[in-house]
This record gives C-alpha cells, sequence and structure tokens, in this order.
C-alpha cells in the first residue's frame, strides 16, 4: 500500500460535509485498504469559520474555498456546498488545478452537466455525483456502469423523500395537503420553505440527471416537464383507493416506441396498489428501471440525510481514488445518443378526470362525445348523482397528453359541465 496519502478538499462541511469527514475519520484505516493508499483531509472550506465543528482540526478550516481547490497538491475536492455559485466555479477551478471532484449537487449538475463534464475530461479527471440522485441509493453506478451493456427504456421513480412523506400521510390518515404538510415540517422532513420538493423543483433537477444517463443524451432542467404536488386533495385519494392505486409524485423518464426520441417529466399519479413503487412509505425513495435484457429493477432505500448521502459520496470518494492511484479516469459523460427531448404534449399515457356536471338525462353522452371527438378513448365511467349535480369520473386508455389537454378544454365549454375538480395521470400499468 502506498503510504504517501491521497489529499482531499472538503467544500462545506453541513448536513452532509460533516458525516463525510466524520466517516473518513471513523473509517479511515478501512478506506486506506480498500484504495490502497491512505486518505487525508487537507482542508475543509465553510462560511462560518467560528462555527464548533466536532471532529474536524480547526487548522483545517478556512473561508477561503478558491485558495483550497487551487492549492495544487488536492487530489479529490469534494463539493457538498450546494446552489449554483460558488460550486460551479469551484469544481471547474479544481478540475484545472488538477484535483478531480465528487459532488452531491443535483441542482447544478441538472443546470450545467455538459459543461462540467467537458471540463473535467478536458483536464482528464473525474466527476462523480453518485449522492446527487437518490441520496445512498446506487443510481448513477448501476446505469453508467451494471447497465452499460443493456437498454434502457424508462426510468420511474420517487425521488423526493419530503413529498413521499406527505403523500403517504395523506394516504394513510385522510389528511388534507396542508395537514400533512404541517405534519412533515414538524417532524423536520420539510424545510421552512418546502417549495423545491412540493413544486417539483428537486424531483425534476434529479430527473434529468438521470434520463441523460440512462438514455447516453442531454437532458437539461428546462426540458424537463414539471407539475407540484400541492393541489393533490383529500377527495383525489379516494378515488386513487376506489380505483386500486394511490398518489405517487414521480419522476419519469422514457424513450419513446421508435426510440428516436426521450421525454422526462415530474408529476403527481395514480399507481396501482400492486405496483412495487406503491409499498415505499415515509421519506423513503425508489427508482424502477425498465430494460430490454434485465427486464424490471427497484433500487430503494434512504434519499436524503447526513449519513445517507454521506454514504454514497464515500463510494464516489473511493472510486476516484483507486482511478487516481491507477492514473486512470471512470466513465465520463455518454451523451453520444443524442437524442430531442419531446415536449410534454406527445407523452402518451392513461389519465383519471373527475368532473362537476348536471344531473340530467344526455350528459354523460355529451361528455363522451368530446372525448371521441379528441381521439381518447373512454376506459371507465363512473357516476354519482345529488340534487341535480352530480360527478363523473372517466378513467382513460393511453392518449397524448395534448389530446388529453384539448378534451379539458372542450369539456370545459360545455353547459352541463360545471368545473373540472382534477386531472390525474395513471401510470405504471
Ligand atoms: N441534506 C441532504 O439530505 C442531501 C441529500 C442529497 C444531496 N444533498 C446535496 O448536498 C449538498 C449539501 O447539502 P447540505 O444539506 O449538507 O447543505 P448545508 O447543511 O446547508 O451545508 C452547506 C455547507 O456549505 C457551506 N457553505 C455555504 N456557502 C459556502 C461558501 N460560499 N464557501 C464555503 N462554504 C460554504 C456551509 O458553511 P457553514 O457551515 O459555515 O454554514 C455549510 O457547511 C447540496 O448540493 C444538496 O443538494 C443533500
Amino acid at each position: 500500500m502506498r503510504t504517501r496519502p491521497l489529499k482531499v478538499a472538503l467544500l462545506g462541511c453541513g448536513v452532509v460535509g460533516s458525516e463525510v469527514a466524520r466517516i473518513m475519520t471513523t473509517h479511515a484505516d478501512d478506506l486506506a485498504a480498500r484504495i490502497g493508499a491512505p486518505v487525508e483531509l487537507a482542508g475543509v472550506a465553510v462560511r462560518r469559520p467560528s462555527r464548533v465543528r466536532e471532529g474536524i482540526p480547526a487548522e483545517l478550516v478556512t473561508t477561503d474555498a478558491t485558495a483550497l481547490v487551487k492549492r495544487g497538491d488536492i487530489d479529490v475536492v469534494v463539493e457538498v456546498i450546494g446552489g449554483i455559485e460558488p460550486a460551479r466555479s469551484l469544481i471547474t477551478a479544481a478540475f484545472e488545478h488538477g484535483a478531480s471532484v465528487v459532488s452531491a449537487n443535483k441542482a447544478l449538475l441538472a443546470q450545467d452537466g455538459a459543461a462540467l463534464h467537458a471540463a473535467a475530461e478536458e483536464n482528464n479527471k473525474d466527476l462523480y455525483y453518485e449522492a446527487a440522485v437518490a441520496g445512498a441509493i446506487p443510481l448513477i453506478r448501476p446505469l453508467r456502469e451494471s447497465l452499460a451493456g443493456d437498454k434502457v427504456n424508462r426510468v420511474l421513480g420517487i425521488v423526493n423523500g419530503t413529498t413521499n412523506f406527505i403523500l403517504d400521510k395523506m394516504d394513510s390518515t385522510g389528511a388534507g395537503y396542508q395537514e400533512a404538510l404541517d405534519e412533515a415540517t414538524a417532524l423536520g422532513y420539510a424545510e421552512a420553505d418546502p417549495t423545491a420538493d412540493v413544486e417539483g423543483f428537486d424531483a425534476a433537477a434529479k430527473a434529468a440527471i438521470l434520463a441523460g444517463i440512462a438514455f447516453h443524451t442531454r437532458v437539461r432542467l428546462d426540458d424537463v416537464y414539471r407539475e407540484g404536488m400541492t393541489e393533490v386533495t383529500a377527495a383525489d385519494f379516494r378515488s386513487a383507493k376506489e380505483m386500486g392505486c394511490t398518489i405517487k409524485l414521480l419522476a419519469i423518464c422514457e424513450r419513446s416506441k421508435d426510440g428516436a426520441s426521450v421525454t422526462a417529466r415530474v408529476h403527481p399519479a395514480m399507481i396501482p396498489l400492486t405496483h412495487p413503487l406503491a409499498s415505499v412509505r415515509g421519506a423513503y425513495n425508489a427508482v424502477f428501471v425498465e430494460s430490454d435484457a434485465a427486464g424490471q429493477l427497484m433500487f430503494y432505500g434512504p434519499g436524503a440525510g447526513g449519513s445517507p448521502t454521506a454514504s454514497a459520496v464515500l463510494g464516489d470518494l473511493v472510486a476516484v481514488c483507486r482511478n487516481r492511484l491507477n492514473g486512470a479516469t471512470g466513465p465520463g459523460e455518454s451523451a453520444y445518443a443524442a437524442l430531442p427531448v419531446s415536449p410534454m404534449g406527445e407523452v402518451v399515457t392513461r389519465y383519471h378526470i373527475s368532473l362537476d356536471v348536471a344531473d340530467k338525462p344526455g350528459v354523460l353522452a355529451q361528455v363522451a362525445t368530446v372525448f371521441a371527438e379528441h381521439g381518447v378513448s373512454i376506459d371507465t365511467v363512473r357516476q354519482q348523482g345529488k340534487d341535480g349535480e352530480a360527478s363523473l369520473v372517466v378513467v382513460t386508455h393511453r392518449a397524448s397528453d395534448a389530446s388529453l389537454t384539448g378534451t379539458v378544454e372542450a369539456l370545459r365549454k360545455l353547459d352541463t359541465v360545471r368545473g373540472v375538480a382534477s386531472i390525474m395521470r395513471v401510470e405504471g400499468e
């Protein structure tokens, strides 16, 4: 074993960074044995240097992250600051000054992954980011390496623990959205400002990263269709139950049937209770992958939290250090397929539509005609009437999102349709 240590610069020492530092220290001997050389924490960049940081020698702490990455003797920079800047400039500077990079930064990778990969390649360095997609759950490496000989057609995932906790609460207790969110906040599962989670921004960043790796193409954050879950109601859950379904916020990345394009989207959807993703409870994450040869695979585990996320960071650190000792780099960006990302209108799926209608003869026929005129075939219709008003629940066969949007616009114009109470996509069948 080499005795000269590999030097690691840690950028950020918060929820994730402090756990990375702890595991590096407590598992030092095992890490050295697995890598073939000891790893040494050479510096820790933070914003507030006076904060007490257990187990971190004070002399390693600095507020000058730029000077740390430019030192020239750093082998690996671990970026766990988050956000776009200064993380982007620091990673780029790290490559230029001889270091490889491990990051957990989904926002940055979803936005600028291509440029960062190019910078890594130009400088013959590694860029690893297993922790950016689903915390501890191995996904990037299985997609990049284990499934590199297969053809992935679909990735369907619960990639945000906060929203899964809220939806699971609504499902199991009959609570409304606000009540479930309040409980998630009180228990520390939701942040004071939950927008990034409940509006699907966090899941959309992860969908962009997953789609790019799964389909060997570039998918940017802007390419991902996004709908949050704040409009999901207790009534939606009751409807879902009647259909033998539950509701999850899903990230869905698909290759088109002809293989010529891909789509990536995040939105709440009904899935059958028999689907493996339906049993993912609480704040857990899971990703379901469908490929030509392997068939169906599911990856499950804690998608966030300091220690689970640090586990993924450490796995990357070991891989990058091994590459470094071998004078090699691991797999870089694979975007050779260069597939276009189709707009949401071209996505084909099933829909559950709940309408408030007048309870009089002929309404059902009128509604059915609108669906037929837009080429959307109806699978089932359920009607409940009371005091001259009725609700009509229509479940469709597979149709394009554009056809469904046209149908709903036309339905809203009917005098007998008082309102469209909810539209929910049905997935996983
Ligand atoms: N938390 C999770 O469960 C989780 C899961 C998966 C991925 N991630 C990703 O991991 C990354 C870190 O998340 P986190 O939860 O650990 O964040 P965090 O607790 O807010 O920690 C951020 C750290 O970065 C430091 N920092 C902020 N601005 C800095 C600057 N300009 N220069 C140097 N240091 C700076 C902070 O310093 P101070 O300590 O002085 O404030 C803090 O130590 C993010 O990209 C996040 O998306 C997190």
